[in-house]
C-alpha cells in the first residue's frame, strides 16, 4: 500500500517500529525493515554497516545534552527522530546535515505543528494509550483528527495500536502510517526479560497504569506507562530508573515494564515479521 509515508521513507509498508530504547535491538529493527517497514534503533545503538531495509534512529531529548554529534552518529540512517521536549529547528537541521528524514514524536496538535515549523519531514501523534513514556494529551483518535488538520506534512499515529482492523482504521481516518511499539515487545528479536514478556502475554490493558513515579530520581520528570505489578515491585525496592527489564536485567522485577493498551494483542512471541504481517493484512 502506497501513502505519503511510503513515499517520502521509500519503505513498503506504512508501518514503523517505535524506538524502544533498552529492549529494542538491532535484529529487531533489521527484521522489521525486511518486512517492508521502517525499523527503528533507539539512541545507544549504532547502525548495522549492512541493513536490510529502511532504518531510522530515534533520540529522547532528556538524554541528549546537545545535538552535536548528531550527524556523524545518524549517518547512513533514513529517519532520524526525536521524542520528548519542543520541537526545536536545531535538531531537525542535525538530522538533515545527516543527509536523513526527521521526524519528532509528540502529544497533541500543537506540538504537531510546532514540528512542521521546525522542519520535520513527519511527525508522530502519540495517543494517550501508548506504552513507555507517553507524550500523548488524550485519545489517539481525537489527537489525530487535530493533527491532520493542523500540518500538511504525513501524520503517523501512536499507541495501543494491536489488531490489523485498528491499523486499516487509522489509515482509513487519514493517519500515513502507524507505529508500534508493544507488539513487537513480543518478538522474538526483541531484547525484553523473560518476567517481563511473561506478563505481556498474561496481562490486559487494565492491568496498566499510568504513573509519574519512573522519574530517573527528578531528572527525567515524566508519565509512563507500565504494568501495574512492575510499578508495585520498584516501589518497594525504592528504584525510580526509567530503565526497563531488559534480557540481561539482575533484578527484573523492580524495573519498570512499559507497555501499551495494545498488551491486549501480545498473546505469544513471535517473530517480527509475522507481527508485521498480520497487522499490515487488511491494507492493500
Ligand atoms: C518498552 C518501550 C520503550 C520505549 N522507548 C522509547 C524510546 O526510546 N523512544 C521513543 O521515542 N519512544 C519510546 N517508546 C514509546 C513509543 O515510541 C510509542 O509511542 C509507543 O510504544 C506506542 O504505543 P504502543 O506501545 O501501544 O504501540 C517506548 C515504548 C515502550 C513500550
Amino acid at each position: 500500500m502506497r501513502t505519503r509515508f511510503t513515499d517520502l521513507v521509500g519503505c513498503k509498508l506504512p508501518l514503523q517500529l517505535a524506538a524502544l530504547g533498552g529492549v529494542g535491538t538491532e535484529e529487531l529493527a533489521q527484521a522489521v525493515a525486511a518486512a517492508g517497514g521502517l525499523g527503528m534503533l533507539p539512541m545507544g545503538l549504532g547502525l548495522p554497516s549492512h541493513p536490510a531495509g529502511t532504518l531510522g534512529m530515534g533520540f529522547l531529548l532528556p538524554y541528549l545534552p546537545t545535538f552535536e554529534g548528531i550527524a556523524e552518529r545518524t549517518r547512513g540512517a533514513r529517519v532520524v527522530e526525536f521524542f520528548w521536549g519542543e520541537p526545536v529547528a536545531a535538531g531537525v537541521a542535525a538530522g538533515h546535515e545527516a543527509g536523513a528524514l526527521v521526524s519528532w514524536q509528540v502529544g497533541s496538535a500543537s506540538e504537531a505543528a510546532l514540528a512542521e515549523q521546525a522542519g520535520c519531514d513527519f511527525v508522530v501523534i502519540q495517543g494517550i494509550e501508548a506504552g513507555g513514556h507517553v507524550r500523548g494529551a488524550g485519545p489517539l483518535d481525537e489527537l489525530l483528527r487535530n493533527t491532520l488538520a493542523n500540518v500538511s506534512i504525513p501524520v503517523v499515529a501512536a499507541g495501543g495500536i494491536g489488531t490489523p482492523k485498528r491499523v486499516r482504521e487509522l489509515i482509513d481516518a487519514g493517519a500515513d502510517a502507524v507505529r508500534i511499539g508493544t507488539r513487537f515487545l513480543g518478538a522474538r528479536e526483541a531484547g525484553v526479560h523473560p518476567e517481563y514478556l511473561a506478563a505481556l502475554i498474561a496481562r490486559t490493558a487494565g492491568d496498566t497504569v499510568l504513573t509519574d513515579y519512573f522519574d530517573d530520581d527528578g531528572d527525567w520528570p515524566a508519565t509512563v506507562r507500565v504494568v501495574r505489578t512492575s510499578l508495585e515491585g520498584a516501589r518497594s525496592a525504592g528504584n525510580r530508573s526509567t530503565m526497563p527489564a531488559a534480557s540481561g536485567s539482575d533484578r527484573p522485577g523492580v524495573m519498570p515494564w512499559y507497555a501499551g493498551l495494545s498488551i491486549d494483542h501480545v498473546h505469544r512471541v513471535q517473530s517480527a515479521a509475522e507481527i508485521v504481517a498480520e497487522l499490515t493484512a487488511l491494507l492493500d
